[in-house]
């Protein structure tokens, strides 16, 4: 199979590459290197044999390049919640996320290949998800009830999506009702998977890539913490799915996906693969036997849901 992987040098499109190269597909990742750190999976990825090309996925141009594929793995993004918050960078993250999602699914139309698309857990609204209940165990907070669509296990695809998420989310969202358009208007196979947290090896341990790496670095380099909102203890809970999970889960769709058609699946890891803040403070600790004094903030900053973990068990298109 010749696969494309947009954003093929980031932390989950390098890791696809590997896996693909791994299970014998030819491989062609295309990434602007943008993000700082990109240019080392850059040399991780040659070194499998998977062919670079330099492109922005803001470019249609620069798409049709790389010429027919079977499948595209559309994860090149602004991967923030904050992207887009601050400066003038809406745009750029607009036009990356939604109008570099518009031209894969363009790519897909014109060369009849697959697609599938890494959306996020933030199309679901965080202010839903802060008016349910909540009860606080001496480590972390633990849904209490009423809301739709979520349960202790977590948040499920029946979770209502009307309210705020993000401008990062909206992008997601966006990208995953054109793409559900263009699986029914032109037969395009596609498969969205909404991601939670994503961790593992070669994640650059930035707090835009989210809390899991960056925690360990921290402790890792003795450098400050604070937990934010919720009361500032550290309660509010996260689930992690560990990146050779995901590829492991797109490996499988991979084989399946002519009989897709835009279907959505939350991917994440549950309450089982689920830790707080402060939780995460004691396994690092006991990992590199480093302890932060971390100072706390209270209130709650805007976009913060993180009072739930994402929910990846049971109901239709959960897995
Ligand atoms: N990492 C997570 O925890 C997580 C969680 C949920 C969803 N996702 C989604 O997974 C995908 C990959 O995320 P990641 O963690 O690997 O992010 P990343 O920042 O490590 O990788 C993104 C890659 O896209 C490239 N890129 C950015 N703008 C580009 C452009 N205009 N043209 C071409 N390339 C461009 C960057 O250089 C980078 O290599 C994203 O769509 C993200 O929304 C990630």
């Amino acid at each position: 199979m010749r696969v494309l992987i947009t954003g093929g040098c980031g932390f989950v499109g390098s890791s696809l590459a590997l896996a693909c190269r791994a299970a014998g597909h030819e491989v062609i990742c295309l990434d602007s290197l943008m993000r700082r750190g990109s240019e080392l999976l850059l040399e991780r990825i040659q070194a499998v044999g998977a062919t670079f090309v330099h492109g922005d996925i803001r470019q249609s141009d620069d798409l049709a390049r790389v010429g027919p594929v079977d499948v595209l793995l559309e994860c090149s993004a602004e991967p923030s919640v904050l992207a887009g918050t601050r400066g003038d960078g809406a745009r750029y993250m607009v036009d990356t996320n939604l109008g570099g999602c518009v031209h894969c699914l363009e790519f897909a139309r014109r060369t009849g290949c697959g697609l599938i698309f890494l959306s996020s857990s933030r199309v679901y609204p965080y202010d839903y998800l802060l008016r349910g209940a909540y009860a606080e165990t001496a480590e972390r907070l633990e849904y209490a009830g009423g809301l739709q669509g979520v349960s202790p296990a977590g948040v499920s695809t029946a979770c209502p999506l009307d309210g705020r998420r993000s401008l990062y989310g909206a992008t997601k969202l966006a990208g995953e009702l054109l793409l559900q358009e263009y699986a029914d208007a032109f037969g395009v196979p596609a498969i969205i998977n909404r991601c939670g947290v994503i961790a593992g090896p070669w994640q650059l341990g930035r707090s835009d890539q989210g809390f899991a790496a960056f925690w360990m670095a921290r402790h890792y380099f003795n450098l400050p913490l604070r937990y934010i909102g919720f009361g500032g203890s550290g309660k509010q809970v996260r689930d992690i799915l560990h990146i050779d999970d995901l590829c492991a889960l797109i490996g499988k769709q991979l084989a399946v996906l002519d009989r897709f058609r835009g279907e959505v699946f939350n991917a994440g890891g549950g309450r089982p693969g689920s830790v707080s803040l402060c939780e995460a403070t004691a396994i690092c600790r006991s990992l590199t036997g480093r302890v932060l004094a971390i100072t706390s903030e209270p209130a709650n900053r805007p976009r913060r849901h993180s009072v739930v973990y994402h929910r990846f068990g049971a109901g239709r298109g959960d897995l």
